[in-house]
């Protein structure tokens, strides 16, 4: 497998923590060229290397980590996304109709189409997230929701790898709707910070 983060900002330097702790080979990148990003990248961990947003979405995984807005620029940058698996980590705060309706990861993965489309890692704030997620041997858990359950298995086997513990939740709409902002209201879930004995 290999994976990319797309925004290089608060939690996507926090999710690159934590391939870097692992000693797992991510790239990142954003707007900015890489060459803008290297110096960050470089103090995170040798791991984690700066692309072009292009040379970046070579990878099979490919973790959202911008602003809600941006993600159809992120989504036109590829012309398909057959094949991709695409980690939701972001949070909308935004009026439920401007959502069609529908669950915030729901309606991005509408811009992926194609795509293993999972929402992950969004649930806690960035520093939470960037630290080590095993403490006095509990492993912090991370939420994961598809509409797509054959999609979670492979996102959960990275939440692993990187030492949190996953937990799935089922569809957007259901056991989803806990790691979801609904109109102006968080989830019950979000910041919730939890562990697990075993992962
Ligand atoms: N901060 C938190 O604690 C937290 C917690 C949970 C979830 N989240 C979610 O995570 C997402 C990112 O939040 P953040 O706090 O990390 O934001 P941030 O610090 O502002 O970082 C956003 C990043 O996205 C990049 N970016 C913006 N538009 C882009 C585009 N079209 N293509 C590629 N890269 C783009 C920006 O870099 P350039 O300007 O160089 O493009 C920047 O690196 C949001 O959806 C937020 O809801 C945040």
């Amino acid at each position: 497998m290999s994976y990319a983060i797309v925004g290089f900002g608060k939690i996507g330097q926090a999710l690159a923590h934590a391939f870097a702790r692992k000693n797992i080979d991510v790239t990142v990148a954003s707007r900015r060229p890489p060459e803008a990003l290297t110096p960050q990248a470089r103090a995170i961990g040798p791991t984690v290397v700066a692309k072009s947003l292009r040379d970046a979405l070579e990878a099979d995984t490919i973790i959202l980590a911008v602003p809600f807005g941006e993600h159809r620029e992120v989504a036109k940058a590829l012309p398909s996304w057959k094949g991709k698996t695409v980690i939701d980590a972001m949070n909308a705060l935004v009026p439920l109709e401007e959502l069609d309706g529908l669950p915030s990861s729901a309606f991005v993965a509408k811009s992926f189409t194609g795509a293993k489309f999972v929402k992950g890692f969004n649930h806690l704030v960035a520093a939470t997230l960037a630290a080590d997620p095993v403490v006095e041997g509990g492993h912090r858990v991370v939420f994961l929701s598809s509409d797509d359950e054959d999609a979670i298995a492979p996102v959960a086997g990275l939440a692993k790898q990187l030492g949190f513990a996953p937990v799935k939740l089922g569809k957007f709409n259901e056991g989803g709707a806990l790691v979801h902002a609904r109109g102006r209201t968080w989830g019950q879930l979000i910041f919730q910070d939890l562990f697990k004995k075993k992962q």
